[in-house]
């Protein structure tokens, strides 16, 4: 079980508003308390900070925000210390446009060597001044932004995070002294971010916008017919990963974060000598239903088992609403998302939890002004974006800012009446879900981590989903009506058990 930490948002050690490195070692009890293995750090590279960090201005340098390489090192050993393994996150799909790389680029011509490292076109149109192709941004507005000089460049997420062109032998050699940095100083894995996307097809052809879901749809996994992911010679760079990883002592691991159509694509992978693990978002995209829930559950496993790979589920990160707001908010959403828990921490696998989904943190809604995702402007303010999942962490206290910060203002402002959302509320509260995921942690150590039983569907009536593994039995009652408690020893449930019921949006797990 990994955690991951948003690290602008865990813990402001010098009280600039922001989260650091050092705030991240000096909470790392929290973590021992909850009962991970790990966790895994957003970048906290050198950057400009106009996607969050995700625009890498250097990618073997710590951002002063953030820290020094000493304060890397220095969590690093205490994490180890504490049997944590540590994660790192890889943008090999862009660099920042203020990259040393790309500055060259810039002062080079059209058609340079330094210009080869991204991808530059001529336009289309009498004075080249239409875009090469046809593909928009993934934070809207097209993909491709003009020079002066009249070249174009690709950017598939914002204007400061120019494609690198993978199929430049340059390219792959960075990015393999890349990982040696981090594994020669003791990282343990990567998350390699838009691992789906590093391959480009040949020749950059226009596709079918429709085939894009609309914002409306949620964040829908792309199709089969949009060109500009899941090309078949990504497959390639994932090897040669692998290859660098398993040369290292120990075990050394990547995940990918990998957005494809399908479980079976998504497997692709995960292929004996590619990715460790692949994150199966499709626990994120599915509604609040039994059917929904089985069928992310069944097509994942099935494709997995295909190519011997093991799930890793996931139900929230920085990208995506958080479990409480996308189950309806309020009382019904928390309750829904303890019970998500409940299902995720019991699956055969790996499980991916974002901090604050911990604590049944829900989205913040943040005034206008406090957008800082470029998704806001890039979309014409019509796309509020992704600062509603990513407010810093309530440590303590009544008030903003909680014990994340010294300082009165905190880089996203943080909204009152969190007090009871604390980790110091929950901590002594039984009932809280600080306790609910500290306590399935533990049994899913003791019950779970040895044999890794394999899962077991048992029939449920309509709106349920009951599975077993081993001696465990799981149930999960979807729907609005309670329905009887199958027998057996309850270990734990996400909420107020009925006499001998299992009321709406509850899980369970039993014994016997
Ligand atoms: C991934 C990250 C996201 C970022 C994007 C571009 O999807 O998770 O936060 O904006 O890649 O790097």
């Amino acid at each position: 079980m990994i955690y991951q930490v948003y690290p602008r948002s865990f813990a402001d050690s010098d009280g600039d508003g922001n989260g650091d490195l050092s705030g991240i070692c000096e909470r790392l009890d929290h973590l021992v308390d909850l009962g991970v293995d790990g966790f895994w750090i957003s970048p906290f590279y050198r950057s400009p900070m106009a996607d969050g960090g995700y625009d890498v201005s250097d990618p073997t340098d710590v951002d002063p925000m953030f820290g020094t390489l000493d304060d890397f090192d220095a969590l690093l050993a205490a994490a180890h210390e504490r049997r944590l393994k540590v994660i790192v996150d890889i943008v090999p799909n862009h660099f920042s446009d203020q990259h040393v790389w790309f500055q060259q680029a810039l002062a080079a011509a059209p058609g340079s060597p330094q210009r080869a490292r991204f991808i530059f076109r001529r336009g289309r149109g009498e004075q080249a001044e239409l875009p090469p192709n046809n593909w928009p941004s993934v934070f809207g507005g097209p993909a491709w932004h003009r020079l002066p000089d009249g070249d174009w460049y690709l950017h598939l997420f914002a204007p400061e995070q120019p494609d690198l062109d993978w199929t430049n032998p340059e390219v792959q050699a960075e990015f393999e002294r890349i990982f040696r940095f981090w594994l020669d100083r003791g990282a343990d894995g990567f998350r390699i971010d838009v691992a789906h996307g590093l391959a480009k097809p040949e020749g950059l052809p226009d596709f079918d916008l429709s085939v894009i879901p609309s914002h409306a749809e949620g964040a829908a996994m792309p199709s089969p017919h949009d060109v500009r992911w899941d090309r078949e010679h990504v497959h390639d760079y994932h090897r040669a990963l692998r290859t660098v990883l398993d040369s290292y002592e120990g075990s050394r691991m990547a995940v990918g974060e990998t957005w494809v159509p399908d479980a079976e694509r998504l497997a692709r992978y995960v292929r004996k000598d590619e990715l460790n693990l692949t994150f199966n978002f499709d626990l994120v995209e599915a509604e609040w239903s039994a059917v929904a829930f089985r069928k992310a559950i069944d097509d994942a496993l099935t494709a997995m088992s295909e190519v011997e790979a093991v799930c890793t589920w996931v139900l929230g990160n920085h990208d995506v609403d958080r479990p409480v707001t996308r189950y309806g908010g309020g009382v019904r959403g928390l309750a829904r998302a303890r019970a998500a828990a409940l299902v995720q921490l019991s699956l055969p696998g790996a499980a991916y939890v974002y901090n604050g989904e911990e604590l049944g943190l829900p989205n913040v809604d943040l005034p206008d002004e406090a957008l800082k995702d470029p998704t806001w402007q890039r979309s014409g303010h019509t796309d509020r974006g992704r600062d509603g999942e990513r407010v810093p962490i309530p440590w303590s206290g009544t008030s903003p800012p909680y014990g994340f910060s010294t300082a009165a203002t905190t880089w996203l402002p943080m909204p009152e009446g969190w007090g009871p959302l604390t980790v110091a509320a929950q901590r002594e509260d039984p009932e809280s879900t600080l306790s609910l995921f500290r306590r399935a942690l533990q049994l899913r150590r003791s019950l779970l981590a040895f044999g890794n039983p394999a899962l077991d569907w048992v029939d449920a009536p309509g709106e349920t989903v009951a599975y077993r593994r081993g001696d465990l039995l799981v149930v999960l009652n979807a729907g609005a009506e309670p329905v009887r408690l199958p027998a057996g020893e309850v270990l734990l449930s996400s909420g107020p058990l009925g006499d001998a019921t299992l009321p709406a949006d509850t899980a369970v797990w039993l014994q016997g």
